[in-house]
């Protein structure tokens, strides 16, 4: 098998590359990479392995030299002799950002990104497989509170709460328009949240939402919301395996499901029973959102009920050097605590059935093993950039 994978450098690319390159059945994995030089590159790539000891094998992990924003990216992959025996190719490089301020440059790499990539594939007469990495959340914001299938999306009518979600499902509409049914294969991972094997996530910043949370302990979100959260190590055996199985479905979940979801209560408990020398997490509700915005900027009317926590306020300002850094962050945080008011679940019982996995553990079991990484994110770099 020969792989061509993009974004090898990110969360959820760095652990599928990791896992493939000790497959015996792949020869080799080409790595499409933004770097100055193929030195660069591979030191790039490097880096993946050394971050838990992993064997770096250069003659099986290659890297190509490219950006999803460059107009030559097509032609350039079509003209490479090294990737003419291309079998598989995994995409996974995106812009993730729920930003409004990066919606341009969500779409110009999520969409246009994706077509250049499609464009060389389609011509391409070695490959078998297309592995779109797509996102649970196309299903939009107009479906809440119970188990969402893989069949109900992609639907045009679904509304978006951020654009990202929106690109993730002209992605997989481009995939059908460009591609034969039978080349198609679309994981759609929930919310990816830390690793479940205690080790130091590829991407700390990842778990941001969790750690502001954890650092606020006044929280403006639902307590009870199903979350359908699911740690990297689970997403990346998922998508490994699916790749040497016969397979049922062309789209997949990678999910926590009916049994395995959580909510920011159960985590909340686990944060709680961890860091016991601060205040214990108190829900407000969503609708306290917008006033401790206000708060932050010292407008909120004095009589606002948001003051009867009075002691979260004053914990909350002692522990932000800056209160108007707040701003900042509830900004952030928004898209958060829409997505987690939807309670969406998505059925796993698809990949449940093709590879007899063991689900998911639920988000409140294995979170512990990630609060030491919690600690040491800069949650306002997150804010700004999650
Ligand atoms: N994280 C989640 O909770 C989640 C949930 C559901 C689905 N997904 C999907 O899973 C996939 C991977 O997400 P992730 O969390 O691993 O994202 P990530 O950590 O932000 O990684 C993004 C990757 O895409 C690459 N990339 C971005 N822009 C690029 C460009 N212009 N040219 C080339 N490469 C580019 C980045 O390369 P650089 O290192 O050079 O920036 C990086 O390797 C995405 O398709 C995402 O939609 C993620």
């Amino acid at each position: 098998m020969e792989i061509f994978l993009t974004g090898a450098t990110g969360l959820v690319g760095g652990e599928v590359l990791v896992k493939l390159s000790k497959k015996s059945e792949v020869n080799k994995i080409f790595c499409l990479i933004r770097a100055a030089s193929v030195e660069d590159g591979r030191n790039r790539l490097q880096h993946i392995f050394a971050l838990h000891n992993d064997e770096f094998d250069e003659t099986k992990i290659i890297p190509v030299i490219g950006d999803l924003f460059d107009d030559g990216l097509t032609t350039q992959l079509k003209q490479s002799p090294l990737l003419n025996n291309v079998t598989t190719i995994i995409h996974s490089a995106a812009n993730t950002s729920f930003a409004k301020v990066k919606d341009d440059l969500v779409e110009k790499a999520n969409i246009g990104g994706l077509t250049k990539i499609l464009l060389w594939a389609k011509q391409l007469n070695s490959l078998n497989t297309f592995m779109y990495v797509g996102t649970a959340t196309i299903c939009g914001k107009d479906v809440k509170h119970r188990l969402v299938t893989e069949d109900e999306s992609p639907n045009n009518n679904a509304t978006h709460l951020v654009k990202y979600t929106y690109t993730k499902l002209r992605g997989e509409q481009l995939l059908k328009e460009h591609l034969p049914e039978d080349k198609i294969l679309v994981v759609r991972p929930s919310i990816i949240m830390g690793d479940s094997r205690g080790i130091e996530p590829r991407s700390p910043v990842i778990l941001w939402a969790l750690a502001t949370m954890n650092k606020l302990r006044l929280v403006p979100a639902n307590p009870y919301a199903s979350l359908d959260m699911v740690p990297v190590d689970f997403v990346a055996d998922v998508m490994t395996q699916l790749l040497f199985v016969k397979r049922n479905y062309r789209v997949y979940h990678i999910s926590a499901g009916n049994d395995a979801c959580t909510s920011a209560l159960q985590l909340a408990k686990v944060f709680d029973h961890h860091f016991d020398d601060l205040l214990p997490h108190q829900f407000v509700g969503k609708e306290m959102l917008n006033p401790l915005k206000l708060w932050a900027k010292g407008k909120l009317p004095s009589n606002h009920e948001l003051f009867e926590h009075q002691d979260y306020l004053d914990y909350i300002e002692e522990s932000f050097e800056d209160v108007t850094n707040l701003r900042i962050l509830f900004a952030g945080l928004d898209p958060y605590i829409e997505f987690a008011e939807l309670g969406q679940r998505f059925d796993n019982s698809r990949i449940i059935e093709d590879l007899g996995i063991t689900p998911s553990l639920p988000g409140h079991v294995y979170i512990h093993k990630c609060l030491k990484y919690i600690e040491r994110i800069n949650l306002l770099e997150g804010a700004i950039d999650p």
